[in-house]
């Protein structure tokens, strides 16, 4: 039985043909913010993500390389985990389709499929890039109507695969999507998604002759053959959470306590086909009835300037180089700041330098310090509730419940921008109050003791709300800040709970270091 509010979310996995770029890092950040921002809220949370090891592309790079496949994937594997582990991403399930688990799994639907009728071996003939080792359609003619030089030598091919009747479930499809609003977020791919199934027509070939791939799993019905690798791969979703497991297998969790899943996060460009179109027809052809199809959330694109990041334009960010610079707070913090999920965005290196400076830096790192220090030099770092009803502290104690309701509701709706943007507007309150209150002044006149105390107080209460209400994007320094106001949460407890759990009148705050050290760029960082 599925646990109560429980809340799954995966992420597309990752091709280990190439080393991990921005947009990798961006979407499993984007995962891991919304698994702990529901993880807080009191929910049992599965955060499952990993990497898509199979298919032609791998077994070239192998060779390029000189490895086998099994090697080549091992290594990408290894520098998509040590990335993971430097940026605070921390999944509950990780996905590997060369686990010997998933095989078993692949191998055992497969055979369901083929014993219920759902595929059939045909021959097809066509234009074979031999460069690619792959079949070309008319969509890589060029306006010449010939294929380009980049897919070398090209020739008519007959081969025979493996077909899985995707279009008699096309019909399926259109009522599943027209019924269920939701299926797709934003709502505007899901317009686009039927759009495509409209014309969606033929069936898909699932296999690979070993003859020229044999780095794939093996069809359990015909050993000449290999699943094709996007079959393989939309499977993780359901093999790492339990489905078709080997009994008495424990090393995974059972797949009714998590099915269906909450948020699949996948970018823009793997909506149409792989997982509007193959992905809940292969589950509704399983058996998976209607409200056991897992709902998409589809994210945009980092570009740079503009365009598209590509190996031929040379415009490949580097996260792991970016985390050792500027460390996964920076990172973090930006690629949850600067995008609104469902859009595209721009990376820019001095945005990120810029946000950091002016966010964390200055607004909110100066905020803590500032307060900090003040509770120290005036009142020996212990905050106690003076009394004094001063208005502007009651409406600053109601803004603050205002901005963490509507954080929350940007949450549920998967908007850490927009939840950010609550808080900072909160952190700029909390500047202004500063400025307006005067605390140095206060601290001159003996009539405004209680006044000064109260001031102190709802600043380092505040800031209190403000570490926990980060905590999702910016982990650990959320924690720190948290010890530098003294105050640590009681592991059971809610992000409720936390909030309305008030500093204790005479709490003793801890020191103020800096938190967020500014960052001063220089010509080669831009490098
Ligand atoms: N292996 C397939 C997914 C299989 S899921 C069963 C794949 N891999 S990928 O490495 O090319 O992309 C992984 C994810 O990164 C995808 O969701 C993709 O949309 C996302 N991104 C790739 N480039 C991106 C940007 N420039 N910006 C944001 N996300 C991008 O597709």
């Amino acid at each position: 039985m599925r646990k109560e509010k429980a809340y799954f979310i995966t992420t597309a996995i990752d091709y280990t043909n190439a080393a991990p770029h921005i947009g990798h890092a961006y979407e499993k950040v984007l995962a891991d913010t919304l698994a702990r921002y529901h993880r807080l809220n009191g929910q049992p949370v599965f955060f499952l993500t990993g990497v898509d090891q199979h298919g032609q592309k791998v077994k070239q790079s192998a060779e390029r390389e000189g490895m086998t496949p099994a090697e080549f994937a091992a290594t990408v594997t290894a520098k998509f985990r040590a990335l993971w582990d430097a940026l605070d991403v921390q999944p509950d399930g990780w996905a590997e389709t060369s686990d010997p688990r998933h095989a078993h799994a692949v191998q055992a639907i497969l055979q369901k499929l083929c014993d219920e009728g759902e595929l059939y071996k045909a021959t097809h003939t066509g234009f074979y890039s031999i460069r690619q080792e792959q079949f070309l359609t008319d969509k890589e003619r060029g306006p010449d109507g010939e294929f380009g030089a980049e897919w070398g030598e090209v020739v008519e091919l007959a081969e025979e695969n493996w077909y899985f009747k995707l279009s008699q479930h096309r019909d399926w499809l259109l009522a599943f999507l027209q019924k269920t609003p939701g299926f797709v977020t934003p709502a505007f791919r899901q317009a686009e998604l039927i759009n495509a199934v409209e014309k969606l027509s033929g069936d898909l070939c699932i296999s690979r002759p070993k003859s020229r791939l044999d780095w794939g799993i093996e069809l359990p019905f015909d050993r000449d053959y290999v699943t094709y690798v996007w079959f393989d791969a939309l499977l993780n979703y359901a093999t790492f959470i339990g489905y078709g497991k080997a009994a008495g297998d424990s090393s995974l969790p059972e797949f009714d306590d998590w099915w269906p899943c909450d948020a699949q996060v996948i970018g823009k460009d793997i909506l149409v086909p792989a997982h509007g179109v193959y992905w809940p027809i292969m589950l509704h052809a399983m058996g998976l009835p209607d409200e056991k199809m897992p709902r998409l959330l589809v994210h945009g694109w980092w570009n740079v300037a503009g365009a598209k990041m590509s190996k031929s334009l040379g415009n490949i960010v580097d996260p792991a180089a970016l985390v050792a610079k500027f460390g996964s707070s920076a990172l973090r913090y930006y690629l949850m700041r600067d995008i609104a999920t469902g859009q595209d965005a721009d990376f820019s290196l001095e945005r990120l330098v810029e946000r950091y400076n002016s966010d964390l830096a200055n607004d909110l790192g100066n905020l803590l310090n500032r307060s900090l220090s003040m509770a120290r030099r005036y009142r020996e770092g212990i905050v106690r509730r003076g009394g004094s009803n001063d208005s502007r502290i009651t409406s600053l104690l109601a803004k603050t419940g205002e901005a963490a309701c509507a954080y929350v509701g940007h949450m549920e709706a998967a908007m850490p921008q927009a939840a950010l943007e609550a808080v900072f507007g909160l952190v700029s309150d909390l500047n202004g109050f500063i400025e307006a209150s005067a605390p140095w002044k206060l601290a001159k006149e003996s009539s405004s003791e209680a006044l000064l105390d109260d001031v102190l107080y709802t600043l380092a209460e505040c800031l209190r709300r403000i570490a926990l209400l980060l905590e999702p994007v910016i982990p650990i320094a959320s924690r720190e800040m948290l010890h530098q106001l003294g105050w640590q949460p009681s592991p059971q407890s809610t992000l409720s709970d936390r909030l309305s759990n008030m500093l204790a009148d005479g709490h003793p705050l801890g020191s103020p270091t800096p938190l967020f050290p500014r960052i001063e760029i220089s010509p080669n960082m831009a490098a």
